[in-house]
């Protein structure tokens, strides 16, 4: 076998004896069935379950002869082997997982050799045996003589074996290579595995059949009238009938070449109404189901339209990838991950960096998203092989193979297999010729290659990295990623040259916590006619899921977790959802700046408000009921509904006589758009703010004050405050001899970081996360209703000047109420903190809380939209955010007050001016320590962090850096707030 085993490290032997690729179809034997699962037509047979295996580490212990192979394994079929005992996972990003050496692979690449039989009876009909997916290439006996050979992982590689074939029982044997010269064009940012990961199957076909077809609507100026061409490769005519959706036969024609209907005021699809139209392909033998859309795709004016109307696209990238399965996607998981996709507003999907299985774009045509569809391409790891490890000005590594002859046939052949395939697919409107490869002559060629194929889609690309001087004005879009909004006002939409549209085909990195930089996207994407949208960075978490820890919590293991050397760590885990595709909330956030109605205040006294349908397509009344809550304080005084009648992407002006001349104190209102009882989104309006100023209740009285070198004692009847000398910090507050502190107060100005601080770096270099107290002087005085304590301190660890110079102040007044007061000038030079405010640590009793702030769920200053301020309650396991890599969550924004509790006693905070919380079983320490979420260990204490202000979270970890409003910069700081006990 391995003399045979000769086309693996050849970049001009691609394909061996494979049949020609053509659209994806699957032949019935009945035409009742041809709109069935596939599984049920007669002509098809699935070769997936176990398969007989065989693990070789390295290709040189291959046996010569299938004979001499013990197969004492059994391992599935689809599946990756890493899952499955052998080997392991290796998740790296831009780094090649071999040396740089092509078209060569590593003498040790592991070979895993499949088995399985297969009966046949002769019947006259020919046997394709056909793979949708195997990592990374393959070659293929039966009965032990040798069939062919294939690669591209995400391909779909069909043989016609009816010439190896014996009567009775046969064996197909398959062995599969981890490493291939395909390798060096699949280095996208996964975990990185082997095996058939797809379906196989077994086609019987007559001799006489269709080959090929490929279906292109035709939109007459007026989109009222439709014409339908079928183009046909078949050795046999055929006769081709359309039906409507329902089933209703409109028109029927015989031909063996092309088939041409008209269709007078045509259903249009979109992804908002995926209205699908059937045609039958029928021969003798044979029935073929295929389902159409009657739309166009065009750049008009700059603009992307569909059907003649400029869209946006609501994008997320993915992967086809699961914590469970690896690669293998089932149908129940693709309608599932397009479920959850429509629920969270997004219309566009980019298939990054691969094509998918072919059900998954069946399923977006019926379901309705658009779609990217992207080839399996991807140079990254050639940034590194000059060893700098570093981008140098001007040095463009990542584009070495986009001109290298060697490659041209593969890029080519790559992108013409995602072509091929895809072709009739309605939810397709753009190919991408694949992903971070930079740009020269081969993509070039494959561009025209793929206008010449199709004629009726966009092409894009975005990794525009040159190593020489090929024209890229080719593409119908100008594509990026991770740009900043800032960037895109100063530079491309002020460049008078390019009139081209623009897509950003990632942004919003969305690891983490974050991301927080939606909205401004957004804002500019409705500004600008010629935005046609952005895909989020991207759809779910890739942790491998590892069975239970002890504390039950799921194992998810990223990168380095398997024991890789080469490894990128947590950037696996990047996306909206959790490994299990629960929703992160910056999926809700997300969710929300997608939503279809927006609405601004027009006219308070009138109660006169703007609503604007973002729909491409459809009046918003057809799909949307929209109510509303006024609320004061957060608790809601008024209720109504308001009809909408908006047309697709108009602004309507609507006078709500009740919401005219309603006046308050902290009011709001909140509009709330439900389609089938199901929530799509909501906009709040502030109405009318409040001035808050908290007046102590206590009344005057006698405190008694002890002083001793080390602290101040202050007490009144119920209270006893203690106030160290050394660092002016609450040592202890009691009530009525129970103690309410169970450790020092502190000032903090740390967080633990989150994925998206890039600047983290430079926070641990001045140890924000260790200050120490230096204090320089403090007074206690006793005035007419309250003592107030002074002190002047410094925080600071080593190296640079203190971090912050603080004037502390506490008034103390009768009956448990404090004025907290801390002054700080922070160090210059520091670009911003992550936070500033006072860490207290209560009982872990205190678990309720109740705030007036922005929830339910965690909000900051650039993240809650997904929230609204209103009066909520919870406990606090249910604030925090269990991130797989812990990290700063759970906090709050824009609170009034916020009141703890542990059942029988409160804590309260107020402040004059909206600050943040957060309450956490679980320190800042112990999160920024742990490398997993099952690893924490909770604290003794329920931790209360008071702030000032919380910084932004952004979208660094890959996007552009905090923007200025959401950092934390001031140098002077004043946080005053009350405590009440
Ligand atoms: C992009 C790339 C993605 C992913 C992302 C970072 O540059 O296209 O595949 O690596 O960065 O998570
Ligand atoms: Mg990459």
């Amino acid at each position: 076998m391995r003399t045979e085993m000769k086309f693996h490290e050849d970049t001009q032997k691609l394909h061996v004896e494979t049949m020609q690729e053509h659209a994806y179809f699957i032949p019935f034997g009945s035409e009742e069935d041809a709109f069935q699962n596939r599984e049920k037509s007669s002509s098809f047979q699935l070769l997936n379950g176990e398969w007989d295996f065989k693990y070789y580490k390295s290709i040189f212990d291959v046996k010569e002869k299938p004979e001499d192979i013990s197969f004492e394994d059994v391992i599935p079929v689809p599946a990756n082997w890493q899952l499955h005992g052998y080997d392991k996972p290796q998740y790296t990003n831009v780094r090649y997982p071999i040396p740089f050496d092509p078209p060569y692979v590593p003498n040790d690449n592991p070979v895993g050799i499949y088995r399985k039989g297969y009966s046949y009876t002769a019947d006259g009909k020919d046997r394709i045996l056909g793979f949708e997916g195997v990592d990374s290439c393959f070659y293929v006996w039966v009965n032990n003589q040798f069939v062919g050979y294939s690669q591209i992982s995400h391909a779909t590689s069909e043989f016609h074996i009816t010439d190896f074939l014996l009567e009775g029982d046969n064996t197909i044997l398959v062995a599969v290579l981890k490493w291939c010269d395909g390798t060096y064009l699949e280095d996208q940012d996964k975990w990185r595995m082997s095996g058939i990961f797809r379906d196989v199957y077994m086609l019987s076909r007559p001799q006489n059949r269709i080959n090929d077809y490929h279906v292109i609507t035709h939109l007459g100026e007026d989109y009222k009238h439709a014409k339908i061409e079928v183009t046909i490769d078949a050795t046999t005519e055929c006769e081709i009938t359309l039906y409507d959706a329902d089933g209703g036969e409109l028109a029927s024609q015989r031909t063996n070449k092309l088939a041409e209907f008209n269709v007078e005021n045509p259903m249009l699809w979109s992804a908002e109404s995926p209205d699908l139209y059937r045609i039958v392909l029928r021969t003798k033998e044979e029935s073929i189901g295929e389902k159409i859309g009657i739309r166009e795709i065009k750049v008009i004016d700059g603009v992307i339209c569909i059907n003649g109307v400029g869209v946006k696209f609501k994008g997320v990238n993915r992967h086809d990838s699961y914590c469970d399965s690896g690669y293998v996607a089932t149908r129940e998981k693709l309608v599932a991950d397009i479920l959850l996709m429509k629920k969270l507003n997004v219309n566009a999907v980019r298939t990054s960096h691969y094509p998918n299985a072919p059900i998954f774009y069946q399923l977006c045509d019926e379901m309705g998203l658009y779609v990217i569809d992207e080839a399996d391409v991807e140079t990254h790891g050639c940034v590194d092989v000059y060893n700098t490890f570093e981008w140098k000005d001007g040095y463009n590594g990542i584009a070495l193979l986009a001109s290298d002859e060697g490659f041209e046939k593969a890029i080519i052949d790559r992108i013409h297999h995602l072509v091929s395939r895809d072709i009739n697919r309605p939810c397709v409107v753009m190919w991408s010729l694949g992903n971070e490869s930079g740009y020269g002559v081969n993509f070039k060629k494959a561009a025209e290659m793929v206008k010449k194929l199709d004629t009726e889609r966009l092409v894009h690309y975005e990794s525009m990295h040159k190593l020489d001087d090929t024209d890229s004005s080719i593409f119908d879009m100008v594509s990026m990623m991770y740009p900043s909004p800032e960037s895109l006002k100063k530079g491309f939409f002020k460049n008078k040259e390019e009139k081209r549209p623009l897509v950003l085909c990632e942004y919003c990195h969305a690891m983490g916590n974050g991301p927080g930089d939606l909205e401004e996207y957004w804002k500019l994407i409705y500004e600008e006619k010629r935005f046609a949208g952005a895909f989020v960075w991207e759809w779910c978490d890739h942790g491998i899921y590892q069975g239970k820890a002890e504390n039950g919590k799921s194992k998810y293991f990223y990168g380095g977790d398997f024991g890789e050397i080469v490894h990128d760590s947590n950037f696996c885990m990047d996306g909206l959802l959790y490994p299990d595709r629960t929703p992160h909330t910056g999926a809700l956030e997300m969710k929300n700046v997608y939503r279809p109605v927006r609405v601004t205040l027009v006219n308070r006294d009138k109660g006169i408000f703007k609503f604007t349908n973002t729909y491409d397509f459809i009046n918003a009344g057809t799909k949307l009921t929209c109510t509303y809550q006024v609320t004061e304080q957060g608790r809601i005084i008024k209720e109504g509904n308001v009809i909408l009648d908006i047309e697709a992407h108009e602004e309507k002006e609507i006078e709500i006589q009740e919401l005219a001349n309603i006046y308050g104190e902290s009011l709001y209102v909140r509009f709330i758009f439900a389609e089938d009882g199901f929530e799509r989104g909501f906009d709040q309006i502030l109405l009318e703010r409040m001035d808050r100023h908290y007046i102590p209740k206590g009344k005057k009285g006698h405190f008694e004050i002890c002083e001793s070198s080390e602290q101040y004692q202050i007490s009144d009847n119920k209270f006893k405050y203690t106030i160290s000398k050394h660092t002016s910090m609450v040592t202890s507050i009691e009530k009525e001899g129970k103690q309410l502190l169970d450790r020092p107060t502190e000032i903090n100005m740390f967080r633990a970081p989150t994925d998206n601080d890039g600047i983290k770096d430079k926070w641990y270099k001045i140890h924000l996360n260790e200050n120490k107290v230096k204090l320089y002087s403090i007074t206690c005085k006793e005035k007419e209703d309250c003592v107030v304590i002074e002190a002047s301190i410094s925080l600071g660890y080593a190296i640079s000047e203190p971090v912050a110079r603080v004037k502390v102040c506490y008034e103390i007044y009768q009956e448990g109420e404090i004025h907290f007061s801390t002054k700080a000038q922070i160090l210059e030079g520091l670009k911003f903190l992550p936070r500033y405010g006072i860490r207290f640590f209560v009982s872990k009793q205190y678990q309720q809380v109740k705030y007036y702030g922005y929830g339910p769920n965690e909000s900051y200053i650039d993240k809650h939209r997904a929230c609204y301020k209103a009066c909520f309650e919870a406990d606090v396991n249910e604030l925090f955010e269990d991130y797989i890599k812990p990290q700063e969550n759970g906090s709050h924004y824009g609170c009034d007050y916020v009141t703890i509790s542990d059942g029988a006693h409160q804590i309260s905070i107020y402040c004059d001016k909206e600050f943040s919380f957060n309450l956490s079983r679980y320190t800042q320490e112990e999160l920024s320590s742990k490398a997993h979420n099952w690893e924490l260990q909770k604290c003794e204490s329920t931790v209360l962090c008071v702030d000032y202000m919380m910084s932004g979270v952004g979208s660094n970890s890959c996007g552009p850096e905090l923007l200025e409003q959401y950092q934390l910069k001031e140098k002077q700081i004043n946080h005053n707030f009350w405590v009440t006990f």
